[in-house]
């Protein structure tokens, strides 16, 4: 089906929530990414799209609960989009299934994942080596969902020789949208982004396609939406940081001026997300070690020379915690960076 032919009213994607605009999402993050962690970003001015973090399929694979409430107690007023990693057809398509009975945009499937235990099982990004098999899972996947099936991929396993093949079998399986991440799967998550091949991808598929990769503000995702002609971007560790990125976004391409947002506004930001996914009988080193998770982004964008993630790594109660982001984030008017600062590293205790 071309771009210029009607779909059926069951595969239109949702409206973005500025018509005309592009599309904006949040990229799915295993471990990020859950109910509360969405309701606050959609707090602070929502992506058109959310995507939960994977489910697992396999032989004995049940829809895991903690991933299904972002499906089934959404609060955010926007599509959540439920996705899924996986190599057996059959229990890819019992699950596509099990999903379509909660109230979920659609279903997305993982092939991007980098993660070696993933890959060795040819799941996520590890599906990339096998464009036969790619084609079996699509065809299935495809038959089995009404509604909307989106594919979420990197440009290559080791390199990029399946690139056009697997980009054709994303047109002939009526793939409804397509997000990218501009890496092969052994460039993990640091390397530069190839946007090239994402302009290539947006030239040759017959869906939206989504640009994903250091989307890291509004006047970056500008230059990429202009360079590849993708119809939106995808926005994941950057959206962690800076949770007002989609809001931004929208003023940007709304061509008014993009809001600045104070250092004062992210230390509320960081409270709130603390009371968000704080876990009533947890112990409160675990609490604030996950809080550590998220602010290894956000400390990119308050001190040029990294001094808050230098302390904050080492807090070990809640009010050592907030102490720190009091200090570092007073209530005098100074700024937040726009951009990362360079050379300030985030880094993750868990990647996907
Ligand atoms: C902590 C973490 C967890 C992730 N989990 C998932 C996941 O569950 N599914 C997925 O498709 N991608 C996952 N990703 C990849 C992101 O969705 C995204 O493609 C990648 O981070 C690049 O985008 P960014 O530069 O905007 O972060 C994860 C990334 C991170 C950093």
């Amino acid at each position: 089906m071309s771009q210029t032919e009607s779909k059926p009213a069951n595969r239109t994607l949702p409206a973005p929530i500025q018509a005309g605009q592009p599309l904006t999402a949040l990229a799915p993050m295993q471990d990020v990414t859950d109910r509360p962690f969405m309701a606050v970003i959609a707090n602070c001015g929502a992506p058109d799209y959310f995507v939960t973090e994977y489910f697992r399929v396999h032989v004995q694979s049940r829809l895991e609960k903690h991933i299904l409430e972002a499906v089934t107690e959404n609060e955010t007023g926007r599509p959540v989009f439920a996705q899924m990693i996986g190599e057996d057809i059959h229990h890819l398509t019992r699950t596509a299934k099990d999903l379509q009975s909660h109230p979920i945009a659609g279903v997305d499937l993982n092939m991007g994942c980098p993660a070696p235990t993933v890959y060795k099982k040819h799941c996520g990004g590890g599906l990339l080596r096998d464009p036969q098999k790619i084609d079996q899972v699509l065809g299935a996947l495809r038959q089995t969902i009404p509604g909307l099936f989106t594919v979420k991929m990197r440009i290559g396993f080791e390199n990029t020789e399946n690139f056009e093949t697997i980009l054709d079998l994303v047109n002939k399986h009526q793939v409804d949208l397509l997000s990218l991440h501009g890496r092969t799967v052994k460039e993990m998550y640091r390397s530069e982004v190839h946007y090239d091949f994402i302009k290539r991808a947006a030239e040759r598929i017959n869906c939206p396609l989504l640009a994903n990769g250091d989307v890291t503000s509004a006047a970056k995702a500008r230059q990429i939406l202009d360079y590849t002609g993708a119809a939106g971007v995808m926005v994941g560790r950057h959206a962690i940081r800076n949770p007002w990125i989609f809001r931004q976004i929208r003023e940007d391409q709304a061509g008014l001026p993009v809001s600045k947002i104070s250092l004062n506004q992210v230390n509320r930001y960081v409270k709130d997300l603390y009371a968000a996914v704080e876990r009533p009988h947890a112990p409160e080193q675990a609490q604030v070690n996950k809080m550590k998770k998220y602010l290894n982004f956000v400390g990119q964008g308050v001190d040029s020379e990294g001094k808050f993630l230098y302390e904050m790594r080492r807090s070990k109660t809640k009010a050592q915690l907030f102490e720190i982001c009091d200090r570092h984030m007073p209530d005098d008017g100074a700024l937040f960076a726009d951009e990362p600062y360079p050379g300030v590293i985030a880094r993750p205790s868990r990647e996907s």
